[in-house]
């Protein structure tokens, strides 16, 4: 029996439910029970009653479904870790806020909001001064009602995404480090970023224009402003796939997201926004065998398994706080 009659067999013997994220390889998003973007998949996770849930994603997706149901044991195929994720951590966060209170503005007039790519502990800390969680999909809504407290908005770790719909907003935003006030801002951002998709360039979307002068641009929010300000639609995953699906069949697009997606999705006239191949490496790091690795733990009856996710009882407390903040709105 060949690797994928393997593990549909061997799902259909286990109590577990096989996640994977769009941007996951064509081999493992084909076998998954459930898919989506970040928050599709936290929702839908949640509401699962596998005993197992076994994650194809990044790090964050595995832990925020384990702070939501701390019942379940989360496996993850592989535990590989967004490297916007890793941009900050409970430290980076603290001093952030020590470098904003030195510069004039006090943890009190902040509110935090953290975009679902970061750590638990990250969330946790966010869900602590009454902070809240968003993904793609819900950050204009999330922002807005922060704003109803009165407070500047503190937003971590994507700098674009802050700074993207702050522009979307009306609102006047900052990079820490980049020089301006951050007492004249709104929106305070942290200064990361996704590099796949800071790989998407004005020159590529002057060339799709050039070749191409009907073509429409879409990109993602977590693309730099000056190409979210030149494209045509700008959307999270979920987003982008329904508006290119919604196209008329003949209108040329041109997507600036991760490569696996935009293949999946590519006919004559729908091609990726980039001269090279803008896969993200951490969430191509699961393959089928690991796949198969981790249901044959469950099979195995083993009680250790390699790559199962923990998350520490106060943390769980706070970023479940955060993440319920988000799910409310
Ligand atoms: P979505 O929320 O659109 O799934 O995005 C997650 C992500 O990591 C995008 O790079
Ligand atoms: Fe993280 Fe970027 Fe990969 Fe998304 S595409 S998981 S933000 S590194």
């Amino acid at each position: 029996m060949n690797l994928k009659d393997e593990i549909i067999k061997l799902k259909e013997e286990l109590d577990v439910t096989l996640v994977a994220h769009f941007y996951q390889r064509d081999e493992v998003f084909e076998l998954a029970d459930i898919t989506g973007d970040s928050l599709e998949l936290a929702k839908k996770a949640m509401e699962t009653s596998s005993k197992y849930i076994v994650f194809c994603g990044v790090g964050f997706m595995g832990e925020s479904v384990k702070v939501m149901s701390p019942e379940k044991r989360v496996l993850m195929p592989k535990i590989a870790c967004c490297a916007m994720a890793r941009m900050i951590d409970v430290d980076y966060f603290d001093e952030s806020l020590a470098k904003l209170n030195a510069m004039g503005v006090s943890t009190e007039e902040l509110l935090p909001i953290t975009y679902i790519n970061s750590s638990a502990a990250v969330k946790a800390r966010v869900g602590e001064m009454g902070g809240m969680v968003c993904t793609s999909s819900n950050a204009y809504k999330i922002i807005e009602k922060g704003l109803k407290s009165g407070k500047k908005i503190f937003f971590v770790p994507d700098r674009c995404l802050g700074q993207n719909f702050a522009k979307s907003l009306n609102l006047k935003s900052t990079v820490i480090g980049d020089g301006t006030d951050p007492k004249e801002a709104d929106i305070i951002c942290y200064d990361g970023f996704c590099s796949v998709h800071q790989l998407f360039s004005t020159d590529d979307i002057e060339f799709y224009r050039n070749k191409y002068p009907d073509i429409l641009i879409a990109v993602h929010p977590e693309c730099d402003p000056k190409i979210c300000d030149m494209a045509d639609f700008v959307g999270s995953t979920s987003q982008l796939i329904t508006y290119i699906k919604e196209l008329d069949p003949e209108q040329k697009i041109a997507v600036g997201t991760e490569y696996n997606m935009v293949n999946r999705l590519r006919d004559k006239n729908t091609y990726i926004l980039s001269s090279t191949k803008p896969e993200c490496p951490t969430m191509n790091e699961t393959t089928l065998q690991d796949v198969y690795n981790c249901l044959k733990e469950i099979k195995d009856g083993k009680e250790v398994f390699s790559n199962e996710i923990f998350v520490n009882d106060n943390v769980i407390k706070w970023a479940k706080v955060a993440l319920q903040r988000m799910f409310e709105v």
